[in-house]
């Protein structure tokens, strides 16, 4: 037998009568070209060798299989075809057995039920997550799975993309029996010896009957899944594909199922919702790719620090205790430190409340807090965040006082949604040390951290922010200094259009819906509401001196945050909210007040179909993204992506705002704002980059390779 085949992305070796085949394709074994072939070669070696009475299937590292290879997708198909290997296994005259450990994930977990016997390891994490590819099982897993677990385990499966543990996935039925310790190869081997001892022979998935039997019940759970997938799932393409394959598992023999399964897949590979999730994949895998990581380390944090108890600080200081990490809080007096330390533990309180964590994990993490009002506290933070008013004089303030307490090489943070960083950090003497982290609310929730890197931060100073960023698990996107940095500025920006339509003749329900439809969760409106009319109010005035006089500006929310109409926490903003309900209604008396400033602003009204508001409103986005990256604001185009699907609720399908402009097409992006400009030229005025970009036939995406 072979040691190793050419390739070498799957090695045979025999021991004693078992052929192991070990999948060693780093960093996670995707299931490449190399790999299946070699994985295929060995199969079939296996059937003519009269020494070989069994064949393991084993990962090389920390993971059996993380799935077919996605870099390949919307490239020329490269044989053999996954389904087909699997096929080929399932075929074997002698035993084949797969040990997991690590991910099984996707066309690996489909490798491993076409084995005929899986063991897991306790590291072992089982799932079909496709469904978050914008695909769906392609290599068999949606005939097999439902013939081995039932119709509805094998979509909640599938349509959650969940992983299950090893208990969980022999609890299922997923796998056979879970395996002592961590290495993956002895164990395999052990199991498989006792299977021979006990006469094992093939057995396959394929044939596994007992879980379908009951025909019309299978039926009924998928019909229920479709409904709910109609229901929850919306405007999302595999889904309803996911829910198609397994009632054909259930009414076709296996081999017209797979040829189902194929034509639902193909059809998933071509949508564009696939290549935006794909997309959104490697985007946030790229964030941390940044030319300060190259150079410097992290510096050592043990503990941490927050100055301001409000709602960004007990966030941020949630965010820290769950990570494992202490922190000391400083407040301005005794009870607005008391209010923070409420505000944290009423996060913890709920947590209890709905099960999801212990009352002895809730006072661990609380044993990890402690509050002071002298900043003299903060002495030994590793890093310090600062979380106060929103105000330049009093983070000037802040930072004379953190630079005179804190200890050396200490990383000094300001969460910032605005201010200049550059300016903050020259209130110190240590300037290298500065930097922005920018958390989104609430902070314990949100995955976006944006890290500002000022023009004296030092490169350990940003590996550090990116190592705590790691530690909280957000996702960490790197951005200059600029007002509002990367996310705040372009949304100012897109939010400006929106309310030019609304003085224009749209009503702010029609622009809800319209962005919407488009696959927000919400619209601009409704999240002004949520997140309090009063913040972007103080901003527009602290803007007011500055503002360029040629710019147009709806004073229409001025006139709402003059009634005191801050949104939900007032009862009423540009929708009402009776009785705390936290869905708004339309309200006539907007209505009215919009009225009013159109006349006042000598504006005749006009209408706009939804398909007028998201050009107005993604051309604007797109364009001043491109500003952003023109500037160097952001590194490249998918973090700006990142930014918006991680923080504002962008639609992951669409892939970001860059990834949608190449769909759509930059020189249409660019055309519509040229004709938009005839309106207005002093908004709508073309990126120089966009520019650029269009008129040599280049894209987005092309910046993203150059990096
Ligand atoms: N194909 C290609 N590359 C992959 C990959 C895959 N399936 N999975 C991970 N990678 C790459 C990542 O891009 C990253 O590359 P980089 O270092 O160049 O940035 C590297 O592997 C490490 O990945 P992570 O940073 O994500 O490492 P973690 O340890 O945090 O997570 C993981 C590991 C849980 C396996 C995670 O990577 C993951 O969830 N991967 C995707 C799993 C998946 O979706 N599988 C289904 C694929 S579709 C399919 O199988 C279709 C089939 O049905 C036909
Ligand atoms: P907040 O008003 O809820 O809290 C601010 C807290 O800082 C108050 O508890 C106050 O007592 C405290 N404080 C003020 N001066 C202090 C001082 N000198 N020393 C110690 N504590 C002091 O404000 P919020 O919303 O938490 O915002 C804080 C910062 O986070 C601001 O810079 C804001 O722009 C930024 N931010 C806010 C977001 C939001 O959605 N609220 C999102 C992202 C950033």
């Amino acid at each position: 037998m072979t040691d190793k085949s050419p390739a070498g992305a799957a090695h045979a070796r025999r021991d004693e009568d078992i052929l192991v085949i070990t999948l060693d394709h780093p960093p996670v074994n995707a299931l490449s070209a190399d790999v299946r072939r070699d994985l295929a070669a060995g199969i079939q070696a296996a059937q003519s060798d009269a020494q070989v009475r069994a064949i393991l299937l084993v990962g090389a590292g920390k993971n059996f299989i993380a799935g077919a290879d996605i870099r390949e997708f919307g490239k020329p198909p490269k044989p053999p075809a996954l389904p087909d290997v699997c096929n080929q296994i399932e075929a074997s005259a002698k035993p084949v057995v797969a040990v997991l450990h690590g991910a099984a994930l996707g066309g690996g977990l489909e490798v491993a039920l076409a084995a005929h016997y899986r063991l897991a390891l306790s590291t072992a994490k089982l799932g079909l997550p496709e469904v978050n590819l914008g695909l769906l099982p392609g290599a068999g897993g949606t005939q097999r799975t439902p013939r081995l677990i039932g119709a509805r385990a094998a979509l909640d499966l599938m349509l959650s993309g969940k992983h299950l543990s090893a208990e969980a996935a022999l609890k299922a039925g997923l796998v056979d029996a879970i395996g002592e310790g961590d290495d993956a190869l002895a164990a395999g081997l052990a199991y498989t010896r006792r299977l021979l001892a006990e006469g094992a022979g093939p057995r396959r998935s394929r044939d596994a009957a007992a879980a379908l039997a009951d025909k019309a019940a299978a039926l009924a759970e998928a019909s229920a899944a479709g409904e709910q997938v109609a229901k929850t799932l919306r405007g999302l393409y595999s889904p309803a594909k996911i829910v198609e394959a397994v009632r054909a598992a259930i009414e076709q023999p296996f081999d017209e199922g797979l040829r189902t399964e194929r034509t639902l897949f193909l059809q998933c590979l071509e949508s564009p919702q696939r290549a935006g999730l794909v997309h959104a994949f490697f985007a946030e895998r790229e964030t941390t790719k940044i030319p300060e990581l190259k150079e410097a380390r992290a510096r050592r944090l043990d503990k941490i620090g927050v100055v301001g108890g409000g709602t960004m600080g007990a966030g941020i200081a949630v965010s820290v205790l769950d990570a494992g990490l202490p922190v000391v809080m400083v407040e301005q007096d005794e009870a607005a430190l008391e209010r923070g330390r409420a505000r944290v533990a009423q996060v913890y309180d709920l947590l209890v409340k709905k099960g999801r964590i212990t009352t002895d994990e809730r006072d661990g993490r609380m044993a990890r807090f402690t509050g002071a009002t002298t900043y003299d506290a903060l002495n030994d933070a590793d890093l310090i965040i600062e979380a106060v008013f929103e105000d330049m004089d009093v983070k000037l303030a802040v930072f004379a006082q953190l630079d005179r307490v804190a200890k050396p090489g200490a990383v000094l943070a300001t969460n910032t949604s605005y201010l200049d960083v550059n300016r903050i950090a020259c209130a110190t003497r240590v300037p290298g040390n500065v930097l922005g982290l920018h958390f989104f609310s609430p902070a314990n929730i949100m995955k976006l951290l944006e890290i500002v890197v000022g023009e004296h931060t030092a490169a350990d100073t940003v590996a550090t922010g990116f190592d705590l960023a790691r530690r909280l698990r957000k996702t960490p996107v790197r951005a200059g200094v600029c007002d509002g940095f990367i996310g705040n500025r372009i949304l100012a920006v897109h939010r400006q259009a929106a309310d030019m339509m609304m003085e224009d003749g749209a009503s702010p329900y029609d622009i809800d819906a319209a962005v919407r439809e488009f696959g927000y969760p919400m619209g601009p409106y409704q999240m002004a509401d949520l997140a309090g009319g009063d913040i972007g109010w103080a901003t527009r005035k602290r803007r007011a001196a500055t503002r360029d006089p040629a710019l147009r500006y709806v004073q229409i929310p001025d006139r709402l945050c003059e009634r005191g109409w801050f949104g939900q926490k007032t009862g009423r903003g540009f929708y009402l909210y009776p009785d705390g309900a936290r869905v708004g209604t339309p309200d006539p008396e907007v209505l009215a007040i919009i009225d009013e400033e159109r006349r006042r602003a000598g504006v005749t009204p006009r209408p706009f179909t939804h398909e007028d508001i998201q050009r107005r409103y993604l051309a604007a986005m797109i364009n001043e993204a491109a500003n952003v990256l023109h500037q160097g604001i952001a590194l490249r185009p998918s973090d700006v992506d990142v930014v918006f699907l991680s923080g504002y609720g962008f639609p992951r399908y669409r892939g970001g705002p860059m990834h949608y402009a190449d769909s759509v097409g930059l020189d249409q992006v660019l055309a519509d704002i040229r004709g938009y400009a005839g309106e207005d030229p002093a908004f709508w005025k073309p990126s120089p980059l966009l520019v650029q970009l269009a008129e040599s036939g280049r894209n987005f995406a092309s910046l993203n390779q150059a990096d």
